[in-house]
């Protein structure tokens, strides 16, 4: 995969409604081999209402007005199939660039890093797995963090409604409040800067986390939870496609 050129319309500048400034880079990660889902296309390509699934999550990042840019994260032997049956397939406001995956979600993320320009100033990281993710839902994120020089990032987020249970082996060893646990979701959107920081800090000590927020953390970097809801799921067995497809189903007729 050849070094997308840099993109003129990359610069910050004030759109859409309300003003709000094209700050933003969304990283849309969608370089995994989905082995749970079991279709040999790779969840990113099944149809969910007559389109590829991942067609969803980069039309929603290219409404938001504080997208300026799109990074697409793909693994480089699936980058024409990206280009000719989901890019070329839509008609977008924003430009979109591609970028080799790698080994991990972790690593997908930083190849992508490697490609935002750094006069924006957010980078919202998301899940091609995630469909239902909402428009607003993104400028939420965005602004929380926009609004607030104390943070490092906003992340979507859903309040624990089953009870946990801290689990050994098969035996439980505590039942913890829940009203402490939040379901962590993507976009999860930071300050360019800091997530930089945090992917070089995590190659230096060999961290693997779970998802970028993680990274953040462990540096220090305050991060807020902006509250989701169960719609934006991560389509991860084939069960959820048909929960996915009867949302979406529901939403487009509305
Ligand atoms: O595997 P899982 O569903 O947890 O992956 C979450 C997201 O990360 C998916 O959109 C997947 O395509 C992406 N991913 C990636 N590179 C990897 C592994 C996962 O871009 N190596």
């Amino acid at each position: 995969m050849s070094a997308p050129a840099p993109c003129p319309c990359a610069r910050a500048e004030r759109v859409g409604s309300g003003d709000v400034p094209a700050d933003t880079c969304a990283i849309i990660v969608a370089g995994g081999s989905g082995e749970r889902f079991g279709d040999p296309r790779g969840k990113q390509f099944v149809e969910l209402c007559g389109l590829p699934l991942m067609s969803w999550s980069i039309m929603a990042f290219d409404r938001a007005p504080s997208v300026a840019r799109i990074v697409v994260v793909c693994a480089p032997e699936r980058s024409s199939q990206v280009e000719k049956d989901v890019l070329s397939q839509l008609t977008l406001a924003k430009p979109v660039v591609l970028a080799p995956s790698g080994v991990t979600r972790q690593d997908s993320v930083r190849s992508g890093l490697g490609v935002v320009p750094r006069e924006l100033e957010f980078v919202a990281v998301h899940d091609a797995a995630r469909p239902l993710v909402e428009t607003e839902q993104i400028e939420a994120c965005v602004a929380a963090v926009r609004a607030d020089a104390s943070l490092a990032g906003a992340i979507l987020a859903m309040r624990s409604i089953d009870t946990l249970k801290l689990v050994e082996g098969t035996t439980i060893i505590a039942t913890p409040d829940r009203s402490f646990y939040w379901a962590a979701q993507t976009p999860q959107v930071f300050r360019t800067a800091r997530l930089a920081a945090a992917h070089r800090a995590a190659v230096r000590d060999e961290y693997q986390g779970t998802d970028d927020a993680s990274l953040v953390e462990r540096l220090g970097g305050r991060v807020r939870v902006v509250e989701s809801t169960r719609d934006n799921i991560k389509v991860t067995m084939p069960e959820d496609l048909a929960i996915a497809e009867a949302t979406l189903g529901q939403r487009l007729l509305t």
